[in-house]
């Protein structure tokens, strides 16, 4: 099995990293849509299927299952494919149709939820239900992106080594937050290699990870309805909540101003980016760093559909005033 990982292997990671033109900071953006299936997600899905397959936790009669709106659904299904095993992704009707029907195509089974849990999300349910199958499944196996501890090992081994192996000084990495998984391991890396590096965690307002009251939540693939376990490990200096039409106005304004088609978490850092930097100037310009974690595409029928961008308006207004 290791042997099959290893053949698809030199399809993740090394990333495209490239600047970009501000007129207060050195900014650079790591272009992990590049990778294996579009999306940084792949790389924890690698990680975790390889290390369970070396513990002999994973084997050619495992059934993968596993909680995701979408990414890394699709980067577990592709992987198990490659592997010859079975994989259950529980997603819910947050997901875009296209993944949804990637996920028919690709997966053994696909389980959808459709209950709200208490917190305006989805993710509640989609635990209870993963759960479900894991006690109903012989030889089942939960990747667990939410307290695995092998996601963050993924960043601290991949992207987090390959953004501290790209600059001789960081100042500011600023990290999409969902299941935590990116920002932990990343932060660990970095802060080792650049002791004053500032760490900032960019989540979606509404999303329950940093305290925040929750909301419903419309754009997939940042925020989460709970604060993920994994999250402990995380060393993170400042929050910056984004609302979701701010993420789409910066989706916009990452295409017209360079040229960046990407998905919807891929805005909302480059929102946080230019609120936080728009009235300070530095003698000496600071290096920031952000990701976009997925590319554009997924998102026609949302971020990038005008009606779907007027709905998501009246969802947000509809209940001023009242
Ligand atoms: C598009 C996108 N951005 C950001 C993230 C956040 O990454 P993490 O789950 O590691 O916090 C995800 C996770 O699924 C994602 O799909």
């Amino acid at each position: 099995m290791l042997t099959k990982m290893m053949a698809i292997s030199h399809m993740i990671g090394n990333t495209p990293l490239i600047k970009l033109e501000h007129e207060h900071i050195n900014l650079f953006c790591k272009l992990e849509y590049n990778n294996l299936m579009g999306s940084v997600k792949v790389r924890p899905a690698f990680y975790i299927l390889q290390e369970a397959i070396k513990r002999g936790e994973i084997t050619q009669e495992t059934t993968v299952i596993e909680s995701s709106s979408g990414n890394f659904a699709i980067a577990l299904a592709t992987l198990c494919k490659q592997l010859g095993i079975k994989f259950i992704p529980v997603i819910d009707p947050n997901i875009n149709p296209v993944y949804e029907n990637l996920l028919r195509v690709f997966a053994h089974e696909v389980v959808k939820v459709t209950d709200r849990d208490e917190t305006g999300g989805f993710l509640l349910t989609r635990i209870q239900t993963v759960n479900r199958l894991l006690n109903e499944t012989k030889n089942s196996f939960w990747t667990n992106q939410y307290g695995n501890p092998d996601s963050a090992r993924a960043h601290y081994f991949g992207l987090g080594a390959e953004i501290a192996d790209s600059f001789e000084t960081l100042d500011y990495a600023f990290i999409g937050v969902s299941s935590g998984g990116t920002i932990t391991g990343i932060s660990q890396r970095l802060k080792e290699r650049y002791p004053n590096i500032k760490i900032i965690a960019v989540d979606t307002a509404g999303s329950v990870i940093f305290g925040q009251e929750p909301q419903k939540r419309y754009i997939p693939g940042i925020g989460s309805s709970m604060r993920p376990d994994i999250l402990k490990g995380a060393i993170i200096d400042e929050v910056v909540h984004v609302s979701e039409e701010d993420t789409v106005e910066a989706c916009y304004q990452l295409y017209a101003e360079h040229g960046i088609f990407a998905g919807g978490s891929s805005g909302t850092s480059y929102w946080a980016i230019k609120n936080y930097f728009k009235d300070q100037k530095h003698v000496v310009k600071p290096n920031v760093v952000f990701l976009c974690p997925d590319g554009g595409m997924p998102y026609v029928n949302t971020v990038y559909n005008q009606e779907w961008v007027q709905w998501l308006h009246q969802q947000k207004h509809s209940f001023v005033g009242n």
